[in-house]
């Protein structure tokens, strides 16, 4: 399973890609807003900026719900970095610009996902990355790891090729349960990552390792 930080923040995602774990970038307008950027050119700079960091896909999001307008501004968005991949709404006019741009080697990543059915149309439509919403389906109190789960056996059994991006995970836990469920990469927050790190086992056997370590050498 591969690794996306989900978020606009530099520093974080020079942090991530310190550890050597980063494997791309998702962002959408919420998090860019988040981070205090505004305005056309702005964006479009922050966006270069994050790309010059990362050599994994970098998920732009368009702001157009029309057909026309989500094509202009992923030829927009296309240019900023060859890493950059669109994305795109799950609405009726997102699942025709997909078919769109996926015919014109335009990556896209097909965002706030629901439920399988949308998975379906979406890799049918050619989608490069599918954006299940895992946490805002928990925050109504439905599972949202079962969406995961299946959506990873449809795409089996079909043989789809649309890789599966577990996003809105708000926590470690998360991370290993879509990692079971069959999520192709995860895109989380740096706090949902550095949360993998932790084990009172390992501080405690550590500082006994170093305790031992320091009466035998002195
Ligand atoms: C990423 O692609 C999504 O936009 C993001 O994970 C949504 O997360 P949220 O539900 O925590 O806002």
């Amino acid at each position: 399973m591969r690794f996306f930080i989900d978020t606009a923040n530099i520093d974080d995602i020079k942090e991530a890609k310190d550890l050597g774990i980063l494997d791309g970038v998702t962002t959408n307008p919420s998090l860019m807003a988040k981070e205090g950027i505004s305005g056309d050119k702005n964006v479009k700079d922050h966006y270069a900026k994050i790309c010059d960091i990362v050599d994994g896909d970098v998920s732009a999001e368009v702001i157009s719900t029309d057909f026309d307008g989500m094509i202009k501004e992923a030829n927009e968005l296309v240019t900023i970095a060859p890493n950059i991949v669109v994305k795109v709404p799950m609405i009726k006019d997102g699942i025709k610009a997909i078919r769109h741009l996926s015919d014109n080697g335009v990556r896209t990543n097909c965002t706030l996902v629901f439920s399988p059915g949308q998975a379906i149309l979406a890799a049918k439509a050619g989608a490069t990355y599918l954006s299940p919403f895992i946490g805002r389906i928990d925050d109504i109190t439905w599972d949202g790891m079962s969406l995961i789960r299946d959506i990873a056996e449809i795409y089996a059994i079909q043989g789809y090729e649309t890789e599966i991006l577990a996003a809105s995970i708000r926590n470690s836990l998360h991370i290993v349960d879509a990692a079971r469920s069959g999520a192709d990469i995860v895109t989380c927050g740096l706090g949902a990552i550095l949360g993998l790190l932790k084990h009172p086992l390992t501080d405690i056997g550590l500082a006994k390792f170093l305790a031992d370590h320091k009466k035998s050498n002195s």
